[in-house]
C-alpha cells in the first residue's frame, strides 16, 4: 500500500509575518481558499487507489494544529510523528519510513511537503500511479517541473533517458540542489532541466538502503530515535538522544545529488511551492494593474504590488512592485525583488528574543 507522508516541520519565516514560529503558514490559508495548507495536502490525494492512513511529522510544539487540523481528513486517522528539535527532511522522511515498515514491511512511501499549491490535483494523481509503478521497480522517485526562470530555491533535475515499461519517467541524469544564480541561468539556457517538485516516491525500505549507502549516520539517528519513540495520547514522540544527535540535512543533499537509482516523473499540475511572497504572487489572481489584492485594500495608481490586509484597511497610492503585508501586530514593506531578505527581520527578531 502506499503510505503518504506530510513533512510539516518548516517554519516558513520567508512568509513573516503572516507565517510564525507558533504558527507557521502550512497551518494557514496562505492562499486564501478556504482550507489551510496542510489540509489541501491531504484532500488532493483523496480517491488514490491503496492509500494507507497518512503519516505526519512535525515539530512536538506544532501537535495540536496538526491534530486539529487533519482530525477529519478524508484519507483516515494520522500518525503524527513528533520531533523534539528539526533536522530537515532527511531524517524526517527517515522516521517516517521505519514507522510505516512496522505496519507494511513493504509499504512505498509518498511524501509531500505541506506547503505546497497544486491547481490541478487530477494530473497530480496521475503523475503519482506512474511514480508509485516505478517505486515499485526499485527506484527513487521524483516529479519534475518545466523550468521557465531561474530559481535558485529549487533542486534542478537533468532528465535522461525514458525508463522502460513507464509512460513518461526518466532517468535523474543529474540533480543539482539550489544551484547559485550562475547555475541556474545556465541549466535555463541549456533547456532540458526541470525543477524537483519536492515530492518523492519509493519504497520505504528502498530509502533506507539509500539512507545506508550515502548518509549512514542519519540512518542510526533514525533508528536510535524510533527505538527509544514513546507514545503519548495520539502521538509518537520520537526519542530525543537519538533524534538531537541525529545529522541535519535535506533528503536532497543527502540522497537525490549522490544516488544512482533517482528517476524523474514529468508534472505539469499548476504546481508552485509556497516559499516567499514572490512566489505567493506569482500564484495569485492579479488585476488588470497586475496587482494581487487581498483582504480590505484600497490601491490607487499602483502596479505590480501585492497588497494584503489581514485586519486593518490598507490604502496606497503610487506604490509600484512592491509587497505590503499588513496583519494585527506586525506590517512588512519591501520592493517585491528583495522581499526573499524578510529572512534577515526573523533573524534579528529571534535574535531580539
Ligand atoms: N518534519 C519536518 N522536519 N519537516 C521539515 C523539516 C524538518 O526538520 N524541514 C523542512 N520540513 C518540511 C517543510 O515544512 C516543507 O514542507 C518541506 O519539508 C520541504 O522543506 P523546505 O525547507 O521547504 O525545502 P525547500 O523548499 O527549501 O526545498 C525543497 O523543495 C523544493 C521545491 O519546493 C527541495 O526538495 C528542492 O529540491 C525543491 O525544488
Ligand atoms: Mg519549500
Amino acid at each position: 500500500s502506499v503510505h503518504p507522508v506530510i513533512l510539516s516541520g518548516g517554519v516558513g519565516s520567508r512568509l513573516w509575518p503572516l507565517s510564525r514560529e507558533t504558527y507557521p503558514k502550512q497551518f494557514l490559508d496562505v492562499a486564501a481558499s478556504g482550507r489551510t495548507l496542510v489540509q489541501q495536502t491531504l484532500e488532493r490525494l483523496e480517491g488514490m487507489p491503496d492509500l494507507a492512513a497518512p503519516i505526519v511529522v512535525c515539530n512536538q510544539a506544532h501537535r495540536f494544529l496538526v491534530a486539529e487540523q487533519l482530525r477529519d481528513n478524508p484519507l483516515g486517522a494520522a500518525q503524527i510523528l513528533l520531533e523534539p528539535v528539526g533536522r530537515n527532511t532527511a531524517p524526517a522522511v527517515g522516521v517516517a519510513a521505519l514507522q510505516a515498515m512496522r505496519d507494511a514491511p513493504d509499504a512505498i512511501l509518498a511524501v509531500f511537503p505541506a506547503d505546497h499549491l497544486v491547481e490541478a490535483p487530477a494530473a497530480l494523481r496521475t503523475a503519482l500511479s506512474e511514480a508509485v509503478q516505478a517505486a515499485e521497480a526499485g527506484w527513487l522517485v521524483t516529479f519534475g517541473v518545466v523550468a521557465d526562470r531561474p530559481e535558485t530555491g529549487y533542486g534542478y533535475i537533468e532528465a535522461g533517458e525514458p525508463v522502460s515499461n513507464q509512460a513518461t519517467a526518466r532517468q535523474v541524469q543529474r540533480f543539482v540542489e539550489k544551484p547559485d544564480d550562475a547555475g541556474a541561468q545556465a541549466f535555463l539556457e541549456a533547456g532540458g532541466f526541470y525543477w524537483n517538485a519536492g515530492m518523492f516516491v519509493m519504497r520505504a525500505s528502498r530509502y533506507l538502503e539509500a539512507l545506508q549507502q550515502h548518509a549512514p549516520d542519519i540512518l542510526r539517528g533514525c533508528e536510535a530515535a524510533m527505538a527509544e519513540a514513546e507514545r503519548d495520547l495520539d502521538f509518537i514522540r520520537l526519542g530525543e538522544g537519538g533524534f538531537a544527535h541525529c545529522p541535519s540535512d535535506s533528503i536532497d543533499y543527502a540522497v537525490m545529488e549522490p544516488t544512482d537509482a533517482a528517476v524523474m516523473v514529468p508534472l505539469e499540475a499548476g504546481w508552485s511551492d509556497l516559499g516567499s511572497w514572490s512566489t505567493l504572487m506569482s500564484a495569485g489572481a492579479a488585476d488588470g494593474q497586475g496587482n494581487v489584492l487581498l483582504g480590505d485594500v484600497i490601491a490607487e495608481d499602483s502596479h505590480n504590488s501585492y497588497v494584503r490586509a489581514e485586519s486593518r484597511l490598507v490604502a496606497t497610492v503610487g506604490l509600484k512592485d512592491h509587497v505590503v503585508v499588513e496583519t494585527a501586530d506586525s506590517v512588512l514593506v519591501a520592493p517585491r525583488d528583495r522581499v526573499h531578505e524578510v529572512k534577515a527581520v526573523v533573524q534579528r527578531l529571534q535574535a531580539d528574543g
